[in-house]
């Protein structure tokens, strides 16, 4: 519900269980009010302030909804812009609002010149997430160029510092997190990369006295796959704010008369606990932001080409692994990268989207049809933005990447980026994709992107320093399009593993492929990362061969990790003994069973592998009725093993049911969540999956 005082110009949003509060002050200034717990509605005001001293004005004490550069603020601000004549301060006075049921929008005019700013907001129906974004409208006659337009800003309510949670991550170590207390200053995350990157999350989440259960939980998400940042202070009154957007180290965007323009929107939520976070945003966007298609049914269960055959792929090896796949319960065939144009290895072929006639001399329809003939679908890898210079497209249009004339471009995997703020590129990627989908029988595609962007001041393009924008709105639309045409196609988002899925991109695919790093243990982290604040059936997580330092973990293992994600298996079948196979059987079988689940049930975080040496996360359904634990350790140490396993997420007053280490318990919610089983860990790669059920 939104609450509106119109006497003291206050705004409320009220979710299930928790206020958003800001208003206007009599200056006509934003003002940010609170957000957390509930208050009585009366009880909220604007404390009026005045300049502490010369050197610490009113301005740079004020809490915000959102701060304009200029007068005497001297700290980070969410717009800067310069007008037609050099004036570089924006003054925001309140003019009006609109609000229904769920949504508001408060107008600002620039008390001189032509510039609007609206700030948005829109709750949901049983859930504490609010969705923020800024509209900006140029009402005049002159352009207004910005140097910065942030999505929102965030003041928390304790004076005391916060520990920032967001990651550190790289290729193969995604996810990494780090905790940083900020206690002055200014902390920062970003992407300079072009795409979200893997480095750091287009989030944040800050807390005090948190654990799973407990303690202030402030996050938000930005729904954007360009460059972005995340810049958080602390200042010396102990007010901490944050701030969220496309970040604007290099960046300006320039509004022509009578345009206007979006930011990107962020998701934003309070909670006690980060249990309770990563909960909220899993049903929040899976019901809200995911594509619709796909967006309630459970995901297949895939097999992915590339851990097996790498480059070398052909239609007679192909097809052999596709039948050990359906023999051990694969619902989705995926042939990854290999199948086009020229490629043998990564100097050539990207750009050529057309099948390689000595690989698949019948085409690519024999393969789909063996594989649709065992009774699965089939999925095709692709990387839509990129072209090897040795590539016919390359060839015929090398004025189709980002470059410079003047400069040689910059190659990383032998491939440059193909500039898709361009109308004619953006057509031919599109065209190609459609042809192939309405050509052949594909009902998934990879959509991978491999490289970050360089010389990105393209000739063609009047704003390059939005190019980042433009780019990720350009992949966006394509994959809309394709999904109006091609509603039995699901996409996946892939950028060299995780490198591009945010939720942005997930309002827009269906899925993620989450690392290339698909060992056993690194997974542990990596996925727990991923999930703190997306879907789990998003994320995409194979059983391989894989073998680093955590070699051998037991198939089961393997298993016992991924079926913590949507499932997929990548290694090489044709090489798996009849007993491996058997393996996978049964686990593909069980997987079945709880995917549900796992894909649409609330996660639990009960013991951390990092932490505890156990890993323990269970998933529960809805209702409460059914729940599946994943119980993992690599090997603990002094055989202290033999603790007891509390469970979470129970209904206290069900009776249970669950069968474990050969024995069955009947048990209360409360006893399991409380007393807990005793468990007896032993052993290298301990791994158990553990089936609770309501009586
Ligand atoms: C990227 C992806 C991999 C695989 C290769 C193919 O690295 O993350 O899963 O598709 O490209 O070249």
């Amino acid at each position: 519900m939104i609450k509106i005082n119109k006497e003291n110009y206050l705004f409320i949003l009220e979710t299930p269980n928790t206020h958003y509060v800001f208003g206007i002050d009599d200056a006509g200034c934003n003002r940010h009010i609170h957000w957390g717990r509930k208050c009585p509605a009366d009880d909220y005001s604007i404390c009026i302030g005045s300049d502490e001293s010369s050197n610490n004005t009113m301005l740079d004490e004020y809490k915000q909804e959102y701060t304009p550069f200029g007068l005497t603020m001297y700290r980070e601000c969410d717009i800067k812009a310069q007008f037609s004549d050099q004036c570089r301060e924006i003054q925001l006075a309140y003019c009006d609002y609109a609000a229904d049921d769920s949504s508001l929008s408060v107008r600002f005019k620039d008390t001189h010149y032509p510039l609007e700013v609206v700030l948005n907001y829109r709750i949901f129906p049983h859930s504490d997430i609010i969705q923020r974004w800024t509209t900006v409208r140029n009402t005049g006659e002159t352009e207004i160029r910005f140097e910065r337009l942030f999505s929102a800003q965030f003041s928390l309510p304790s004076t005391k510092p916060y520990t920032f949670r967001n990651t550190n991550g790289a290729w193969g170590g995604e996810f990494v997190e780090t905790a940083t207390r900020l206690e002055g200053g200014y902390a920062m995350w970003d992407s300079r990369k072009g795409a979200t990157n893997h480095g750091h999350s287009p989030h944040f989440i800050a807390a005090q006295n948190a654990d799973e259960n407990t303690g202030d939980v402030y996050f938000a998400s930005l729904a954007y796959s360009g460059n972005f940042k995340v810049s958080a202070s602390r200042d010396s009154f102990g007010i901490t704010r944050i701030a969220l957007g496309m970040n604007d180290f290099d960046f300006s965007h320039t509004l022509l008369a009578g345009e206007s323009f979006d930011t990107p929107p962020v998701y934003c939520g309070y909670t006690q606990g980060y249990g309770e976070m990563t909960r909220q945003m899993n049903r929040f966007v899976t019901e809200h932001l995911l594509p619709k298609q796909f967006a309630q049914t459970p995901l297949p269960v895939l097999y992915n080409s590339w851990e097996a055959t790498g480059f070398d792929v052909n239609e007679a090896q192909q097809i052999e692994l596709a039948k050990i796949a359906a023999q051990i319960g694969v619902e989705l065939f995926v042939m990854d990268d290999g199948w086009f144009g020229q490629r043998k290895d990564d100097h050539a072929g990207l750009g050529d989207w057309y099948v390689n006639p000595e690989k698949f001399p019948n085409g690519l329809d024999a393969l789909i049809q063996a594989v649709n003939e065992l009774g699965m679908d089939f999925g095709l890898w692709i990387e839509p933005e990129m072209v090897n210079k040795d590539s016919d497209l390359y060839r015929a249009h090398p004025e189709w990447t980002y470059h410079y004339r003047h400069r040689d471009a910059c190659e990383l995997r032998n491939q440059l980026v193909l500039n898709m703020t361009r109308k004619d590129v953006q057509d031919y990627i599109f065209t190609t994709l459609d042809t192939l989908l309405t050509k052949h029988n594909i009902k998934y595609i990879k959509w991978d992107m491999n490289r970050p962007f360089s010389q990105t001041g393209a000739e063609n393009l009047e704003d390059p320093k939005m190019y980042s924008y433009l780019h990720t709105k350009a992949v966006y639309d394509i994959v809309d399009k394709l999904k109006e045409r091609h509603p039995g196609t699901a996409i996946e988002s892939c950028a060299s593993g995780g490198g591009r899925c945010d939720l942005g991109a997930l309002s827009h695919f269906d899925q993620a492929w989450t690392s290339d790093n698909t060992d056993a243990i690194d997974r542990l982290a990596i996925q727990k990362g991923y999930a703190l604040l997306r879907p789990t059936k998003t994320m995409r997580a194979w059983v391989t061969d894989i073998s680093g330092i955590n070699k051998p973990c037991s198939l089961d293992f393997r298993f016992a990790v991924a079926m913590q994600g949507a499932l997929g298996i990548g290694g090489n079948l044709s090489h798996y003994s009849s007993t491996d196979l058997e393996i996978c059987k049964k686990n593909i079988g069980l997987y079945k069973q709880i995917r549900s689940i796992v894909q649409f049930g609330d996660l639990y975080r009960l013991l951390d592998h990092d932490t505890d040496e156990v890993s323990l996360n269970q998933y529960v359904s809805a209702d409460k009725k059914e729940s599946v634990a994943f119980l993992t350790a690599r090997g603990t140490r002094f055989y202290k093993k033999k603790i007891p396993i509390c469970f979470g997420g129970l209904d206290e007053n069900t009776r249970y049911t669950l069968t474990f280490q050969g024995q069955t318990y009947k048990k209360s919610g409360a006893y399991l969540m409380n007393v807990g089983i005793a468990v007896h860990i032993r052993g290298a790669y301990y791994n158990e999956v553990i089936l609770i059920q309501a009586l």
